[in-house]
This record gives structure tokens, C-alpha cells and sequence, in this order.
């Protein structure tokens, strides 16, 4: 059994005229929690739809889990977790409904208990039997955190995790995702709130303009900057212009 959950060659995407990502190969291992990080349209929601089965790449391999996501999309999909960058759960269900609708078709066994805890846990039980058209929009994004979570995948994707979310469930997600990785399972993580990542990043990977400009730990990305991932960041992506 391979201990690499995600490993990409030389993965391409181009719109037209433009190459969204220039053949991209990264590795991200088991227990891992990997940043990825980028200005504004770098590639970085590109390459986890690529990554999750969404949509096909132009050129290059990746496999997820030992997959290849090009030959089998849906394979993948029931087997990782992903909390979309924008999408809302859909508005004729109430979250009860739609964490049942994914328990079933994730093959959960005995879901109510985990049903349960989600709302618990993150502290929206009062809206449980609320349509979700009439969630606030951090209601919407618990939800969407419960239901990549739910089924316990080995691996989740999380574009842009906590934005919407006050700073206790923020800390309550943070935490969760520290042990969860540490049971072994992988987190693969975009986001522009640098913070987040410092604090849960093992190892991060700044793509600009389609490109992979920079890819190691935190430790040795941070070393010339103090510590500090903002100013690392700023002085990558202005370098890499
Ligand atoms: N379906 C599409 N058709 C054409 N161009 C696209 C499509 N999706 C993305 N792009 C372009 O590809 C580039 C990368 O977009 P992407 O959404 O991956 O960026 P991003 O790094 O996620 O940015 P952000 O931080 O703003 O979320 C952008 O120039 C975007 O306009
Ligand atoms: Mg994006």
C-alpha cells in the first residue's frame, strides 16, 4: 500500500488560449495537510476540480489514492471529501435531508449517529430541519463541511475552508482537521487566509500564474522569512511575476 494520497506529472489545464495550470506535478502524502496557495485565478480551484474528478485535465496524470482520475472520476469521488469553493447545498432539502442523501450514497451505514454529531459539534442543531435556501451563509458552509466529512474519507479537499465562520467554530475546524490528519488521513487545503495555513500546514505549494513557484515544507518555505508565511508568500509571488 502506497503512503502518496495525491500525486500529479506534468497536469495541464488550458481555457482557450490560456494554460489555467502548467504541468503541475505535486505529491502529497498520507497524514498530510498541504496548503495551496496563490493569488487571485493562480489555478489553485482549477486544479482541485481536476484533482476530484470534476473536470478533465488537458495533459498529464494524476492519481488519487492510486487512481487515475482522467480514466475513473467517479471512483474517486466516493472516496474523498470535498468542500467546493462556492457551491450551496441544494435549496429544497434542509440539512438533515442532505446529510442522509450523502450518507447513502457514500454507503454509510448507521448514519444518525453521525448525523447527530455534526450538528453538535458544529452547533447548528436548531437548524437542522431549516430549507437550506433560508441558511445564513456560514450555516451553509457548516453543512458543507459536515457533508466532506461525514463519511470519513482518507482524503478531503477544502477550497477556501473558514471564511464565513466565527472565530469558535473556526478553532473547533481547525482542531478537527489537526487530528484527523493525524489518524492518517490527508487534507489538501486552498486558501488565501495565510494564518490558517501557518498554523495547519505541514507542507505548502504556491502556484502562480498556472505555475508551481514554490513547494516544501513549512519550516524551509518560512526560513528566510522568520517564520513568517505572509512575507514569504509576498516575496515568492512578486520574485515570480
Ligand atoms: N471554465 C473556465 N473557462 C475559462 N477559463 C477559466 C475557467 N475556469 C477558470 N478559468 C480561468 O483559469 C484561471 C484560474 O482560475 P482558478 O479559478 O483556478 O483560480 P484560483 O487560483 O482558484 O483563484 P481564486 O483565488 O480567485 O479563487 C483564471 O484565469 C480563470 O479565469
Ligand atoms: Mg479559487
Amino acid at each position: 500500500m502506497t503512503d502518496k494520497m495525491i500525486t500529479t506529472e506534468h497536469l495541464t489545464k488550458q481555457f482557450g488560449n490560456l494554460k489555467a495550470i502548467d504541468s503541475i506535478s505535486i505529491e502529497i502524502k498520507k497524514g498530510e495537510i498541504f496548503g495551496f496557495l496563490g493569488p487571485n485565478g493562480a489555478g489553485k480551484t482549477t486544479t482541485i476540480n481536476i484533482l476530484t474528478g470534476q473536470m478533465k485535465a488537458t495533459d498529464g496524470i494524476a492519481k488519487i489514492l492510486g487512481i487515475d482520475v482522467n480514466k475513473h472520476p467517479v471512483k474517486v469521488r466516493e472516496n474523498i471529501g470535498i468542500v467546493p469553493e462556492q457551491e450551496n447545498p441544494p435549496s429544497f432539502l434542509t440539512p438533515v435531508e442532505y446529510l442522509e442523501f450523502i450518507s447513502k450514497i457514500r454507503h454509510l451505514k448507521e448514519n444518525k449517529k453521525d448525523i447527530d454529531f455534526w450538528f453538535d459539534f458544529l452547533e447548528f442543531n436548531e437548524h437542522k430541519n431549516t430549507l437550506c435556501k433560508d441558511l445564513s451563509r456560514g450555516t451553509k458552509q457548516k453543512l458543507m463541511i459536515a457533508q466532506a466529512f461525514i463519511h470519513n474519507p482518507q482524503l478531503v479537499f477544502i477550497d477556501e475552508p473558514l471564511i464565513n465562520l466565527d472565530p469558535m467554530i473556526q478553532k473547533k475546524i481547525k482542531t478537527y482537521i489537526i487530528n484527523y490528519a493525524k489518524k492518517g488521513n490527508s487534507i489538501f487545503i486552498s486558501t488565501h487566509v495565510l494564518e490558517i495555513a501557518q498554523e495547519l500546514c505541514d507542507k505548502i505549494c504556491i502556484i502562480n500564474r498556472g505555475k508551481i513557484i514554490a513547494c516544501d515544507s513549512l519550516k524551509n518555505l518560512t526560513k528566510e522569512s522568520k517564520g513568517n508565511l505572509e512575507t514569504a508568500f509576498i516575496s515568492l509571488v512578486e520574485k515570480n511575476k
